[in-house]
């Protein structure tokens, strides 16, 4: 079972091997074996993450930046290492440009904070899509209530598209940052991104993507993509919490203001007047996440030894397999039909509670989310309280899909 290998010229991609190095995906659930879909919430862990955990607190451990010691030495070298391989893994300029937060949310709350107090006047406008997690709107409506600055939302068709030309037409004079999520957490949709950029572009206007959907699943080249921002936490990426990462292009982030205050992010403090550090050290105030910035580097290297495009290509496959037998059952009805779509399969069924279903998937040892997904608006546009939603991850098979819909059968058939 499981035994899935493909070289088409990518990496080979050995689902069984891959299998074998989570340690979590061998556990039993209510005594059957875990089947986990819930991998937009969170991904499972490699050994290799877990192990560079306890190493780093059994023989690493000291804070970093601060002490000419042996520990200190060991474990700035380590966190600074970390860095630098996410600044490969996303083919960012310079270590400059890459600053560690708590995640996803903390990246643009950061953003903005330090852009409105920067770049923000009364009257001015951002632009976001109709998609957006709660975390990119949320942050953008503070702001806003402060400053008196105006929200702008992209709308959504009934596929779960944005409207392009919508978009185009809200861009105006007073537009001075559009903020957009690469993937949907809730629909699956892929956004075009490249021409979002491009359309910004057009009229100077910065561009902020959330990645949080789209750094485990696609090739991320933020030189390619040539956007201003792009935000992604470590857990989504077989990574530990509490730990993500702001990318920003050094221009820009050295023109915004600090956004916290403290140790490590200052150059020099009197009682008068403090100068701040340089990047990227002036965002990152505090002892940080030392152990699961390091951490992080490590999945990002399991990650890069297995190869994005072959994950990407083994998940497409999984996803379209899952979209496929689920559209066949005919009290299902799949929410966001993008055309472009990243490995999230949400759905309703008729006259069953998302709660429901996923209480009933749970004894048969099949992991989902149900709920709104931190898309409340989301639902509103598709008159919906919530759904349950599969996501997959490069550790999932056809046969785990297998028992997913063999599991929805039988509630169906339970509720009839
Ligand atoms: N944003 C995460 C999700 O989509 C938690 O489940």
């Amino acid at each position: 079972m499981n035994k899935v290998i493909v070289n088409s010229g990518l990496k080979a991609f050995d689902v069984e091997k891959i299998r074998s190095d989570f340690p979590i995906l061998h556990i039993k659930v209510h005594g059957k074996p875990l089947c986990y879909f819930d991998n937009a919430a969170t991904t499972q862990k490699p050994k290799v993450v877990i192990d560079k955990l306890v190493e780093f607190y059994s023989s690493m451990n000291a804070n970093i930046h601060r002490g000419v010691h042996y520990l200190s030495v060991v474990s700035t070298k380590a966190y600074e290492d970390s860095r630098v391989k996410i600044k490969k893994f996303i083919n960012a300029s310079s270590e400059k440009e890459i600053i560690f937060t708590k995640g996803t949310t903390d990246s643009i709350n950061l953003v903005a904070g330090s852009f409105a107090r920067g770049k923000l006047r009364d009257g001015d406008e951002i632009i976001i899509t109709g998609m957006e997690h709660h975390s990119n709107i949320v942050p953008w409506q503070l702001i806003a209530n402060e400053k008196n600055i105006k929200l702008r939302v992209v709308p959504i068709t009934d596929n779960g598209e944005i409207v392009f030309e919508e978009f185009v037409k809200m861009i105006n004079g007073k537009t001075k940052l559009i903020s957009v999520v690469y993937v949907s957490n809730s629909l699956g949709t892929v956004n075009p991104v490249e021409e979002i950029i491009e359309a910004a572009h057009n009229h100077n206007i910065p561009v902020f993507l959330d990645g949080a959907q789209a750094i485990q699943h696609l090739n991320v080249d933020v030189r390619k993509l040539d956007c201003d921002f792009f935000a992604f936490s470590g857990h989504k990426i077989y990574g530990p919490t509490g730990i993500g990462v702001l990318y920003g292009k050094e221009k820009l982030l050295n023109e915004l203001p600090p956004y916290q205050g403290g140790g490590d992010m200052i150059s020099k403090v009197t009682f008068e007047e403090t100068t701040f550090n340089t990047l990227p050290y002036k965002f990152e105030a505090g002892t940080p996440n030392i152990a699961d910035a390091i951490a992080l580097g490590t999945a990002i290297d399991y990650i890069s030894g297995i190869g994005i495009d072959a994950i990407s290509k083994h998940e497409s496959e999984l996803l379209e397999y899952a979209t496929e037998k689920i559209s066949g059952l005919e009290e299902v009805k799949i929410i966001g039909n993008a055309k472009r779509k990243s490995s999230v399969l949400s759905f309703v069924i008729e006259n069953i509670h998302p709660h429901d279903v996923g209480t009933f998937l749970d004894f048969e040892g099949v992991a989902i989310r149900t709920g709104h997904h931190c898309t409340q608006p989301v639902m509103d546009r598709f008159h919906i309280p919530a759904t349950s939603r599969a996501s997959f991850a490069l550790y999932n098979t056809k046969e785990e899909i297998d028992v997913l819909v063999s599991g929805l059968k039988k509630i169906i058939e339970v509720f009839k």
